[in-house]
Formats: structure tokens, C-alpha cells, sequence
């Protein structure tokens, strides 16, 4: 929708279009463009067909099932499947020999790549082709160091897929595919819930919300009048708690590879290069740790995201978008309530006074927000004061995003039917199933689908010089064992 065009105001704008006007002080926009593009979400009707209030409609499935893997609609689901031997498609192979995502990007209406299938569009000079990826989500293609995370998934898919189909020699495509995913489905909870969130949230949180993972046995969490869908505060704002740890520098595994961030979004040639190709860049992001988790964000994301500079046919260059503007302006398109009405909801010390402020977030970054708000303490936006709340004694967050974040992770476990501790379900795993998942590790996962990685820490999710993460042979790292699915 035209809203906002090469940065100048649109004359007659179309419903839904609201862009974000720039004020004439801004220190990067205010001598470059008028406005920033923001077309308004899609409107639907609340749970229950209540028709007081509007809510916005998702495009992936909520529940941790592995659908950025395999797809939240038909259209892609059956376009990521090779319909043989329960394979995921793959394209042709990077510089190290390994194979890549399938190229699909036309299939989709997302935003992702409109320039790399334009004709006259430059080719990817490695595989030739203009097209972008396809996953199950469809937004792999948007920076590098997600395309490699999408490639490790798919090639782990093919290993077990082909691994299963080995010794269950009668099993069709349909069974291999399906037996697959329900692996790495589990696999993606177990990860989640065990080693990602208590770094996340810190162990009263996982405790106090019941989010730990039983080390052994079936766990009982099913509740059937648990609604598990993705409420509208968590995705909106409290779960972009990530966009303040990017930084501006992607790494390869050597120094003297490492690019910007700025001018490879949306980039699938750079990582088919075998200096910046999924294996290198997976060494990378292992040393490197993230930015620390607070108000000051990377420019990449900033003030430049999604830039272009000028293209080889009279392209005119594309100015970039400010995420955090973005982040802020969708909360107020989805009418997301104001800070303090979260604290209130969470349970917590209210922030009525500019004392309260102060408390929650310190003196130095309180009196930022009492200047920026005009003193309306009760006008903060959730995104930003979620930004700059103090963390919590034994995790990253401050209290408002760890309550919001923590509550959403219960659902999600607690209203899942099929989450892969439970006995219940129509096809629960064995005990021997279940015991070959807990001795998997994303460590073992990453040596198997990546060229040369020989080494890696124990937990990913954190650095090396975090005592007990030690770096282990690959040899070390237990790979899952699919002898218990042997029929
Ligand atoms: C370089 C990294 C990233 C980039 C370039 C990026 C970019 C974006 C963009 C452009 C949007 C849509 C903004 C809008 O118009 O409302 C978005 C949404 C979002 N992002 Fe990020 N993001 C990044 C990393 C992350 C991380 C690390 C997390 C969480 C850990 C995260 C969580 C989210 C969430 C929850 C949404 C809302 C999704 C929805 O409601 O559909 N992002 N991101």
C-alpha cells in the first residue's frame, strides 16, 4: 500500500495507512525523509466473538511446534515438503558442500525480497537465481544470522528423516515426515523450556509460573480450559524484548570476515559465501555474546533498517525504517494499555508518581521518560518502560516483561495437548523416546548440521566464560538416538 513513498507524504493516503511523521528536531531522520512507512495491522474479532474490542489476526500458529520449520498454512507446508522419503526441500548446496533452504520467496506475500525477483534484478552470482528462501516462516530471509538458524533446522530434519526411514525400511513418506517433525517439534520445547527461558526469566520466575521441564518420567501440565493462542501484549511489545540485543556486526567464524548488518538484510547471496556461509557465521554468533539488554539499540535496526542504497537501473534508494518507532506505533495501532496498567495487571508496585518511575527503572533514564512523556506517567508506552525496568536479580528482564512473557510461556505449555511430556495425548512418546530427547542438546544438534564445526560450549544460549559452559569436542555432545523408534 502506498503510504509514506521514498519517504514524503502521501497526498490522499489509503485507510489503514499511518505513517509515522517525523518532528523537525530529529537528530538521524529529519534532513532525509517526512515520514516513515506504518500500515496499520489487519483488524479481527476477539476470542469468543466479542465484538468490544479489536484484535489482530496472526499468521503462524502460536503453539512451540516447530511451524517456522514446517509452515502455518497449507500453501507452505506443502510447498517446504519434498513428498519423498519425508524430506524437507532443500536448494543447491552453500560453498562448504552443505545444502541450503529451498528458494520459494515468490510464493509469499511477505515483504522479503520484491527486489530480488524484479527483472533486471542482479542475480545471486553463487546459485544464479533471484528468488529468496521459503521456510516455514516466512520471514527467514530478513537478516543472515536467521537464514542459518532456518538451514540447521532443515538439514536436522533431513538427518533424522533419513535415519528413520533407514531402519523402518516399510515406512511411507507421510509417516517419516510426520515421525520427523513430531522430534523435532519435542526437541524445540525441550530446548525452549530447559535451556533458553531460565536465562531468560531466572529460576524463581520459571518456578513461580510452573515453566520447568521434568529431567525424567511423563509430566502432567495439560489443561484443557488453558487458551494457548499468542495474547496481543506479548507479541506487540513484551516479546520484542529481543530487538534491543542485536548488535550492528554480524561475526563469521574469523574476525576479518565480519560484516554490518545495515547493508545485508534481506541478503540470501552472502550466506551461500563459504567465509560467511551458515557454518561460519554459527561460530560466530557462538563467541559472540549479545548487546546488553536496555534502551540503546544498534543503528542497523534503529535508524537503517531495511535501507537500500540506490539500484543499478535508475533504482532510487530506499531510506530505512526505526524498528523501535515501529514497535511503539504498532502498540498503539493494537491499543496496546500503558505501562503502568501492565504493572498494575503483573501485580506489581504501581508507577503512578515520578518516585515510582524512578524506583522501577533509576533516577538517570525516570527523568528521560518524565521529559519525553511531558510528565504523563501514565501515558509510557509498555515497549519502551519494558526496555528500561530494572532486571530481576537472576534473569535479563525487568518485572513487567517477565511477568507478561512468563504468563504467555505458561499458556503455551499448560493449554498444549501435545506437548511432548504429556501421557495423555493420542500417540505419547515412550519412555525410552522421551529419555533419547533429554539427552539431546542444541550443542549436538549444531555440530551435526554444520562443515568443520568440531568444537562447541555445552549451552549456545551462553558464552564461554559463563562457568560450567565449557567447550566440548563435538564427539562429546550426544547426538539423539533414534534406535527407540525402531519398529
Ligand atoms: C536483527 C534482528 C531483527 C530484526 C531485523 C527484526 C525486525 C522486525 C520487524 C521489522 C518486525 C515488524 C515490526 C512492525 O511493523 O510491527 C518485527 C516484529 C517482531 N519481532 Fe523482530 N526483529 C529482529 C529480532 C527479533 C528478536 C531477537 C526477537 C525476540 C527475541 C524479535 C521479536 C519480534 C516480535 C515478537 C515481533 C512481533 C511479531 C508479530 O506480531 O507478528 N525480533 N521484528
Amino acid at each position: 500500500m502506498p503510504c509514506c513513498d521514498d519517504g514524503k507524504l502521501v497526498v490522499e493516503p489509503k485507510n489503514g495507512c499511518l505513517p509515522i511523521i517525523i518532528p523537525g528536531n530529529d537528530p538521524f531522520y529529519s534532513d532525509k525523509v517526512e515520514c516513515i512507512r506504518f500500515v496499520r495491522s489487519s483488524p479481527a474479532m476477539d476470542i469468543g466473538l466479542n465484538y468490544k474490542e479489536m484484535q489482530q489476526i496472526n499468521q503462524n500458529t502460536a503453539f512451540i511446534d516447530a511451524s517456522h520449520v514446517y509452515g502455518s498454512n497449507d500453501i507452505v507446508a506443502d510447498y517446504v515438503r519434498t513428498k519423498s522419503g519425508g524430506r524437507l526441500k532443500t536448494s543447491d548446496n552453500d560453498d562448504t558442500g552443505k545444502p541450503m533452504p529451498p528458494f520459494g520467496g515468490h510464493l509469499t506475500d511477505a515483504p522479503a525480497c520484491p527486489k530480488a525477483i524484479e527483472d533486471g534484478a542482479p542475480k545471486c552470482p553463487i546459485t544464479l537465481e533471484k528468488d529468496c528462501f521459503l521456510a516455514g516462516d516466512v520471514r527467514i530471509d530478513m537478516v543472515p544470522g536467521l537464514i542459518v538458524i532456518h538451514t540447521a533446522f532443515i538439514r536436522f530434519h533431513n538427518i533424522i528423516a533419513y535415519q528413520l526411514s533407514s531402519f523402518n525400511t516399510n515406512w511411507d513418506d507421510e509417516t517419516i515426515y510426520q515421525e520427523t517433525r513430531r522430534i523435532v517439534g519435542a526437541l524445540f520445547q525441550l530446548i525452549t523450556y530447559r535451556d533458553w527461558l531460565p536465562i531468560l526469566l531466572g529460576d524463581k520466575v520459571m518456578n513461580d509460573y510452573n515453566l520447568n521441564v521434568a529431567s525424567g518420567g511423563y509430566s502432567k501440565t495439560y489443561n484443557p480450559v488453558v487458551i494457548p493462542t499468542i495474547r496481543n501484549v506479548f507479541a506487540t511489545a513484551a516479546f520484542r524484548f529481543g530487538h534491543s540485543l542485536p548488535g550492528d556486526i554480524l561475526k563469521a567464524a574469523e574476525k576479518k570476515d565480519d560484516f554490518n548488518q545495515t547493508f545485508h538484510f534481506f541478503d540470501t547471496c552472502i550466506i551461500q559465501k563459504a567465509k560467511t556461509s551458515p557454518s561460519s557465521m554459527l561460530k560466530g554468533l557462538a563467541r559472540c555474546p549479545m548487546e546488553p539488554f536496555d534502551t540503546v539499540v544498534g543503528s542497523a535496526l534503529r535508524d537503517r533498517l531495511f535501507e537500500r542504497p540506490a539500484g543499478p537501473e535508475n533504482d532510487p534508494p530506499q531510506p530505512g525504517l526505526d524498528l523501535l518507532s515501529l514497535n511503539l506505533m504498532r502498540g498503539r495501532d493494537h491499543g496496546i494499555p500503558a505501562y503502568p496498567k501492565w504493572r498494575e495487571f503483573c501485580g506489581l508496585p504501581p508507577v503512578e508518581k515520578f518516585k515510582q518511575l524512578k524506583k522501577a527503572m533509576g533516577k538517570k533514564i525516570a527523568k528521560k521518560f518524565k521529559k519525553t512523556y511531558n510528565g504523563k506517567i501514565k501515558d509510557i508506552d509498555l515497549f519502551a518502560a519494558g526496555l528500561a525496568e530494572k532486571p530481576l536479580p537472576d534473569g535479563i528482564l525487568g518485572p513487567t516483561f517477565s511477568c507478561i512473557i512468563a504468563l504467555q510461556f505458561k499458556w503455551l505449555k499448560h493449554g498444549d495437548r501435545f506437548w511432548y511430556e504429556s501421557k495423555e495425548q493420542p500417540k505419547p512418546f515412550t519412555p525410552d523416546q522421551l529419555r533419547a530427547l533429554r539427552q539431546t542438546s542444541l550443542a549436538s544438534i549444531l555440530c551435526k548440521v554444520t562443515e568443520g564445526l568440531y568444537k562447541f560450549q555445552k549451552n549456545p544460549f551462553l558464552t564461554t566464560d559463563v562457568p560450567g559452559n565449557d567447550v566440548m569436542d563435538c564427539s562429546n555432545h550426544k547426538f539423539i538416538d533414534l534406535s527407540h523408534w525402531q519398529e
